[in-house]
């Protein structure tokens, strides 16, 4: 067993590193504060290859391995979860799946400009009252003859008015359950298609998340991924890679936080010495640097599973449900640490505190997780 990063992985994280200080940290408080997409980062985001990172280059990627997407992930969570996100859905959610299951005409007019960064593609399974239950979808996509007409809305899409191509998980047979859901690539210019209004959110404010509207949008049949039923175990299977990227994004705005706190208890003194003198404060480093650690062994196992060909869905619901529950602590711990310091914007610990939050609700909660992982230990 070698734990050692390889060089190329090594290049790797110092360009995400490099790009991350320089491009994001800038102006990262007030793209928080002003619900401010980070166009021209995620533009330059494409132009770095990180946003079709395992794609192979003959589509436009850059053919790395899944634990580079796991390196570069915590890299860029560490300074702007809101960009991170962009890049997590567009790597996972839209070209994975685009270049898994998809024809090669789907792959040469979405996965190629996608892959690149020319465009954004968006992922859209959850609905008004079904987010968890991923089964219940009440968005129809019926069959006529050469096309699907789609109806109905869409929750809390990221990306939802940046994309321009969006994969929709819809129900064509409601006989049928499961087995009576698709996928379909819709493109943003649509007849029928409208993009509802931006939420207002505790965290990755930067990121724009919105409603979608589908009132009988004609959705070509060469537009649906895979044989006929197969959408959900498209979905399932394209969260099972998302959330090794939100894994990754849980650990970054962590690392991100712990790194902020350690540097503070380092300055900051408070009874004649360096509060990281008090055992109190280095207790508490102890502990977020170990969770830390903990995590990102998680995360790299599940990479390592998915780079190696082996089952990932176990693996990678456990790194998403540790990494999002220690998020939230360690977060929780570097405002404390930072005192009344950290409760004011300039310090960053609070807006890494708050963007922790959606890690344990978004691409399935902590709760969905533990369904299951339980239902693999259980044998079910
Ligand atoms: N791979 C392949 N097939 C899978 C699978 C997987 N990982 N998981 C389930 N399946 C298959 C099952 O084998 C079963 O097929 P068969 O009947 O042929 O055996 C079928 O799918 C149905 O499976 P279940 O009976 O297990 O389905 P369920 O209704 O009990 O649901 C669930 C399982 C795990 C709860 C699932 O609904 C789920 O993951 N829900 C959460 C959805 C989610 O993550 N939503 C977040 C939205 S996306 C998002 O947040 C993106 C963003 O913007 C950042």
């Amino acid at each position: 067993m070698d734990f050692k990063l390889s060089e190329e992985h090594i290049m790797i994280r110092n360009a995400a590193r490099n790009f991350a200080q320089n491009e994001l940290k800038p102006g990262v408080i007030e793209r928080d504060e002003n619900q401010q997409f980070p166009t021209k980062q995620v533009k330059q985001m494409g132009q770095l290859g990180f946003l079709g990172m395992m794609v192979d280059p003959k589509y436009g990627g850059s053919g790395l391995d899944a634990v580079s997407y796991v390196i570069a992930m915590e890299e860029i969570s560490k300074v702007d979860a809101s960009a991170s996100v962009v890049m997590s859905v567009n790597n996972s959610l839209v070209c994975w799946g685009l270049e898994t299951y998809g024809t090669e005409e789907q792959k040469q007019k979405y996965l190629v400009p996608l892959a690149k960064g020319d465009i954004i593609g968006a992922f859209c399974l959850s609905e008004p009252e079904a987010g968890s239950d991923a089964t219940s979808q009440k968005t129809t996509a019926i069959e006529k003859e050469d096309h699907y007409l789609l109806n109905g809305t869409k929750n809390w899409i990221t990306n939802g008015n940046t994309a321009s191509v969006y994969i929709v998980i819809a129900q064509t047979d409601k006989e049928k359950g499961h087995k009576g859901i698709n996928a379909f690539i819709v493109e943003k210019e649509m007849e029928g298609f409208i993009v509802g209004p931006k939420e207002n959110k505790l965290g990755i404010r930067g990121s724009d998340t919105h409603s979608l509207m589908f009132t009988n949008v004609k959705v070509p049949k060469e537009n649906r991924i895979g044989d006929d039923g197969f959408g959900f175990k498209f979905a399932m299977k394209t969260l099972a890679g998302g959330r090794i990227g939100i894994a990754s994004q849980a650990l970054g705005i962590a690392s991100g936080a712990y790194e902020l706190a350690l540097k503070y208890s380092k300055e900051r003194k408070s009874f004649g010495k360096e509060i990281s003198k008090h055992q109190a404060i280095a207790f508490k480093l102890a502990d977020m640097a170990t969770q830390i650690e903990a995590a990102r062994h998680l995360c790299m196992k599940a990479a390592w599973d998915k780079d190696q060909g082996n089952n990932y869905d176990l693996s990678s619901a456990m790194a998403k449900l540790f990494a999002a529950e220690m998020a939230m602590q360690v977060t929780i711990e570097a405002v404390q640490i930072h005192g009344g310091y950290g409760f004011v914007k300039e310090y960053h610990v609070e807006r890494l505190m708050r963007d922790a939050k959606i890690t344990q609700i978004y691409e399935g909660t902590s709760e969905i997780q533990k369904i299951v992982i339980s239902r693999s230990v259980l044998g079910k």
